[in-house]
């Protein structure tokens, strides 16, 4: 484990004095903001500063996308709301027990925009306000949340556009996948779920106005088989959502988007969401296919990003998620997330029970501590699985050793956790099998961490039976990423 020490262009005073201890106050934010500010992209190279071992059972690439910034704005990076910032795709491919690094901004309309004026063209909901000709931009879109591969596409998402494909290899632009112009709607959210025994992709849509939301399939070759709307009462902010064998599930939050303002630039995202805990949390399950009416199910006041799984028993739908109880907190988390004071910011792992013959909905807390970022084995999304994933968020301001990324098992509840030492933040995990036919568990959780004590940043390697060691391999990065939301492994592309 690396010592402890401040954090590069750290201010705290306790944590420079002479001997004084890792666990004493020290500047957090600064830690904070370190991990999340931009950077740029820079080509590729090979990764060759390894400590451990590179399994070589790992074949495939690695994709992660999150928020940069190629235009600096001039109130700075850390005065935008955490959704803001360009699309920077990293690619780690895997061959033979070595990795090659690709970064690259996903070229799409908003970020040639930005780069032909010079400047950021507004927050998210503002650009209508702007004069210049912006060309095809009509909204500020930067596809920064996701990055899928389904049907032979990579595709870079972000719930506010359609999905963006990107080359696989060279992370070049290709352009906007419409579904063959099927789309029903102005955008749709950055977590479609893929079922691997039929090789569909279910994926929804939101937006501020009539059909507040969309639902469509796509077959194991990219094309789209089903495209309806949904009948929502009102839309809220509808991030992701969850399937079974048979059942698309579509959590509608207490965070209610109103979005009048929003659509005619007179405000951003972030002033249209709305807390309404008296809503609770209605949660959609409509069967999957062609025609399928919505089931609606309540639960008390919550909201979550991310489900982690869900699958069908007895009668039942169990489905374990992220929930942040205190919706206000959240809004108010996000907006000063990048200046490293969203501290109050913690969801926590609960499971909800849809009985389908009562209608009724069950609520269960799993944990106290914090949990995001939830993830499984993905072959098993939609079917019972055992282990799940997920990053524990624990703040304390004097305790620098907050993040970990943990396994959770259904057989006996929370297992273990991997802590990865002070001053490092790890990002989501992702899982691959060993081999495509090992059984759940038996394989590696890959994940990019910041490390606050060199600013820099490395690929972790974990063995996901035996998480708690120490990674099986740190792969450096000769510089350092900005800390991101989600990625995903691709076997077919290497
Ligand atoms: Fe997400």
């Amino acid at each position: 484990m690396l010592e402890a020490k401040q954090p590069s262009g750290g201010g705290s005073a306790a944590a420079t004095e002479p001997g004084h201890h890792a666990a004493a106050p020290v500047d957090f934010q600064q830690f904070w903001k370190n991990a999340w500010r931009p950077s740029h992209d820079v080509g590729s190279y090979r990764m060759t500063r390894v400590e451990g071992e590179i399994p070589r059972e790992l074949h495939g690439t690695l994709y992660r996308n999150g928020p940069s910034q190629n235009i600096k704005p001039t109130e700075g990076f850390a005065a935008m709301h955490l959704f803001e910032g360009d699309a920077l795709i990293h690619a780690f491919r895997f061959d033979d027990g070595r990795v090659d690094y690709t970064g690259r901004f996903v070229e799409n309309p908003t970020h040639l925009a930005e780069k032909r004026l010079g400047r950021v063209i507004g927050g998210l909901g503002e650009s209508n306000h702007e004069p210049d000709d912006l060309g095809e931009v009509v909204m500020r879109q930067q596809p920064n949340t996701n990055v899928v591969y389904h049907g032979g596409k990579l595709l870079a998402l972000v719930e506010n556009a359609w999905p963006f494909e990107i080359d696989a290899r060279d992370l070049s632009p290709i352009g906007t996948n419409d579904f063959q112009g099927r789309m029903l709607g102005m955008s749709t959210t950055a977590h479609p779920k893929i079922d691997r025994k039929t090789g569909q992709m279910i994926i929804h849509g939101y937006q501020p106005f009539e059909p507040y939301a969309q639902y469509y399939e796509l077959d194991a070759d990219g094309i789209c088989t089903v495209a309806e709307p949904l009948d929502f009462p009102y839309v809220g902010m509808c991030h992701d959502m969850a399937i079974t064998e048979n059942y698309a599930i579509i959590p509608l939050g207490a965070i209610t988007l109103h979005g009048e303002k929003l659509m005619s630039g007179e405000a951003t995202v972030d002033e249209c969401l709305r807390w309404e805990p008296d809503k609770g949390i209605r949660f959609a399950l409509r069967p999957r296919g062609a025609g399928g009416d919505i089931r609606w199910f309540q639960a008390p006041a919550g909201y979550m990003f991310h489900p982690g799984n869900a699958y069908e028993e007895d009668g039942k739908i169990f489905m374990d998620a992220c929930v942040y109880e205190d919706g206000g907190q959240l809004i108010e988390g996000l907006r000063l997330f990048r200046q490293g004071r969203g501290v109050g910011l913690r969801a926590v792992p609960y499971l909800y029970e849809f009985d389908l013959t009562t209608g009724e909905c069950k609520a269960t807390k799993l944990d106290d501590r914090g949990a995001e970022f939830p993830r499984l084995d993905d072959r098993l999304v939609g079917y019972k699985n055992r282990f799940g994933y997920a990053w524990r968020q624990d703040y304390a301001a004097d305790a620098p050793k907050i993040y970990e990324i943990m396994k959770y098992d259904r057989q006996g509840g929370l297992s273990t956790a991997h802590d990865f030492g002070a001053w490092q933040w790890p990002g989501e995990a992702v899982f691959v099998p060993r081999t495509p036919t090992s059984d759940e568990d038996d394989g590696f959780l890959l994940c990019t961490v910041y490390d606050g004590t060199t600013d820099g940043s490395y690929l972790a390697v974990l063995d996901a039976r035996n998480m708690a060691d120490e990674p099986l391999a740190k792969v450096h990065l000769e510089h350092r990423i900005p800390l991101g939301f989600h990625g995903n492994f691709a076997g077919a592309v290497v």
